[in-house]
């Protein structure tokens, strides 16, 4: 099984640069979204505070919507990323592991991936990452993930910048999102970063 281990690894977004997320992305920008997810849970789980497990959670913002209704424990590869997550949803379980080969050794009611989907480049880590969903669910779990995008709505190329400050710096973000090869299944997004620090 080939696994994009190094390519995730050295991804700067979520490491060199994770200092940044807080500029990038606000709970509140998750609220609507989080919604669904919630109404999906309860629809299915019923009432009760269930234990869910999100991987790949990242800066837990959607998970920070989802916290007053379960119980939750999250994965990520960025130790980084897991700081801010502790952060904003300081009652949830936090564990530094990769989606396709995590074993945490106990089952959830539901397990989520969201976005972070979007970093399985090949069918091979589509399947290892489905199959840790599988080994972390009960009977008749619910597993709900979102990849940012479909092969039928994706138009190439997609380019958004925002700008914004905290705390004496001031963060331009351009993103540049584009599909080099449309007979596979990957698509590209380069991100590019202006920032400026006490001026
Ligand atoms: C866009 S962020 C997630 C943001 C999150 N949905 C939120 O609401 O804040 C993507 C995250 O996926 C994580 N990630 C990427 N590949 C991973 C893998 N193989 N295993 C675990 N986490 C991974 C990154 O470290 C990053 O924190």
């Amino acid at each position: 099984m080939t696994l994009h281990t190094d390519k995730i690894k050295q991804n700067r977004m979520y490491e060199e640069f994770a200092y940044l997320w807080p500029l990038i992305s606000a709970p509140e920008g998750y609220a609507h979204e989080a919604g669904f997810w919630r109404n999906a849970l309860r629809a299915k789980l019923g009432p009760g505070r269930h234990h869910i497990l999100e991987l790949g959670v990242g800066g837990g913002n959607n998970l920070s919507h989802l916290t007053n209704d379960f119980q939750a424990t999250a994965v990520d590869l960025s130790e980084k990323m897991l700081a801010h997550s502790k952060k904003l949803n300081p009652g949830v379980e936090l564990y530094v592991g990769d989606m396709r080969t995590v074993r945490l050794g106990w089952k959830f009611k539901a397990v989520l991936i969201h976005d972070a989907i979007t970093y399985m480049l090949t069918e091979d880590n589509l399947r290892a990452t489905f199959a840790t969903a599988a080994a972390h669910l009960e009977p008749n779990g619910v597993f709900i993930t979102a990849p940012d995008d479909f092969r039928e709505t994706f138009r190439s190329p997609r380019v958004s910048h925002k700008t914004r400050s905290k705390e004496g710096i001031e963060l331009t973000k351009v993103e540049y999102s584009h599909d080099p090869d449309p007979n596979d299944t990957t698509t590209e997004t380069i991100y590019i970063y202006f920032i400026r620090e006490q001026g």
